[in-house]
């Protein structure tokens, strides 16, 4: 008995097999092991464990997705995220700073902004929606909290690739305008992420350099400082 019928759903895929939910300390082992099959290439000290989920829990429960599959009985994708005041200016830190080494100390109770530290899905689980279900759920979040938007250090997975062909810069331009697709800046784009730049040495992962790039998803409620607030 696992618990999940007691769970509230965030939201849930159409035939219902796949549910959103916050996720809770029993599922520690499945979110570690998706996150272990989801970033092979990282380094054993970036890479979460149990003791991280459960921590993650007590510092901002709601920030915290996992997506159960009801027929396999398991974690199947998850996410994590916090809240932080974000200087637009110097946004380019490397992504073990932004997460407290993975504890989220670096969580700020009324931060503005919504910082999506992780996303994961299994690979076995892959092409089915199951990305887009968590980035609904954190968007919707970050409109019931009011928060200014979502940001997040993606990882150019796929730029690995095209290094000895072309810089980052133009990699990313060339994603950007859809001339190249990347595994996962791609999917982000099309789930409305913006760029707002590129992050030298954002974490150890030869996939995409050690680069990142800096994300934003606006709060369509709250528009942006030039033009106000939404009427
Ligand atoms: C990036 C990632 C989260 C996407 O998850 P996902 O559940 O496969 O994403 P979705 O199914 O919601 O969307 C994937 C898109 O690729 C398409 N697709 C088709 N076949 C696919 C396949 N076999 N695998 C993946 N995507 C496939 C989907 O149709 C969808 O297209 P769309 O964007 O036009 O709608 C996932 O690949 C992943 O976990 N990667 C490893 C971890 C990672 O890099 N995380 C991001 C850190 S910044």
């Amino acid at each position: 008995m696992n618990g999940i019928q007691e769970l509230k759903a965030v939201s849930s895929s159409q035939d219902g097999r796949f549910v959103v939910v916050q996720s809770q300390p029993w599922m520690a082992e499945g979110l570690t092991a998706v996150q272990r099959a989801c970033f092979p290439e990282l380094s054993e000290a970036e890479l979460m464990g149990p003791e991280h989920y459960r921590q993650h829990q007590l510092v901002f429960a709601e920030g915290q997705f996992a997506v159960w599959d009801n027929v396999q009985e398991r974690v199947a994708a998850c996410s994590t995220d916090l809240r932080m005041n974000v200087d637009f200016a110097r946004y380019a830190h490397p992504y073990m700073q932004e997460v407290g080494d993975n504890t989220l100390s670096t969580h700020q109770p009324q931060g503005e902004w919504l910082y999506g530290a992780d996303i994961g899905v299994h690979p076995g689980y892959r092409g089915q929606g199951l990305s887009t279900l968590l980035y609904s759920a954190r968007q919707a979040l970050v409109r019931r909290l009011g928060l200014r938007g979502h940001v997040a250090g993606a990882m150019p997975k796929g730029y690995g690739r095209h290094a000895h062909a072309m810089p980052i810069e133009e990699y990313v331009y060339r994603v950007v305008l859809n001339e190249l697709q990347d595994p996962v800046l791609s999917v982000q784009l099309r789930r409305h992420y913006r760029v707002w730049g590129i992050i030298p040495d954002y974490l150890d992962d030869p996939s995409c350099r050690n680069y990142g790039v800096f994300i934003v998803w606006r709060n369509p409620d709250l528009g942006w400082p030039e033009r106000g607030a939404a009427q």
